[in-house]
């Protein structure tokens, strides 16, 4: 799967850059609330007219304090995936929880630096999990090899049958790191820059999916 990231696209124009990337499995929409990241993005209101405006399935990435009190909003707006942090959740399996009870997907995020093995129990309760290969807050950032580990210990639980969840990676994603990223047993793609860097994001987002199955 591949979900390009709207914080790479022009943000004036929400609607078409949705539409230049139609044939995307997801559109990945980066809420940032400036305290848990160092950035402020967009919120509640951006995504529900998101939902309205395009037919690609939400997948929200929510780098917020309290995700508790506000992933549900996000669900009920109709979004496929709703992600939170690990280290932001005051109650990650809660959360989930709550997240599935409006009607999406539950993620659950992990910044670089934080290790899976604390998370493996908890896992048991999300759908997806979306591993950080940069530190989050920005679009544009080089790829760190180093969570590959951790994206191989992920595949290796999911495919032994201890876990049933979506493997998602975010940041770096580009022609250049998405053989390695597949190689280690991602499911789901996320490129911001990549994708609306290019001059024609459709086509870079086929021309990913199409190195990502080699
Ligand atoms: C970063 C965001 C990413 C970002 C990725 O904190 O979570 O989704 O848009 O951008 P690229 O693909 O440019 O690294
Ligand atoms: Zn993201």
């Amino acid at each position: 799967m591949i979900a390009p990231s709207i914080l790479s696209a022009d943000f004036a124009r929400l609607a078409e850059e949705a539409e230049a990337v139609r044939g995307a499995d997801w559109l990945h929409v980066d809420v940032m609330d400036g305290h848990f990241v160092p950035n402020l993005t967009l919120g509640l209101p951006v995504v529900q007219a998101l939902e309205r405006a395009t037919d690609i399935p939400l997948d929200c990435h929510l780098m917020i304090d309290d995700p508790d009190r506000w992933a549900p909003g996000y669900a009920e707006a109709g979004s496929a995936n709703v992600t939170v942090h690990a280290e932001a959740a005051h109650d990650a399996r809660r959360c989930a929880r709550d997240i599935r009870a409006a009607g999406a997907l539950a993620g659950l995020s992990v910044k670089p630096g934080t290790p899976l093995e604390d998370w493996i129990e908890v896992l048991r309760d999300f759908d997806t999990l979306l591993v950080m290969s940069v530190e989050p807050g920005f679009g544009g950032q080089a790829f760190m090899p180093q969570v590959l580990d951790k994206v191989r210990t992920a595949r290796r639980l999911v495919d032994t049958g201890h876990l049933h969840v979506l493997l998602e990676i975010d940041g770096g994603i580009s022609a250049d790191t998405i053989e390695q990223a597949a190689e280690a047993g991602v499911d789901c793609f996320v490129a911001g820059s990549a994708v609306y860097g290019a001059d024609d994001p459709g086509r870079a987002v086929e021309a990913l999916r199409e190195q990502a199955a080699h």
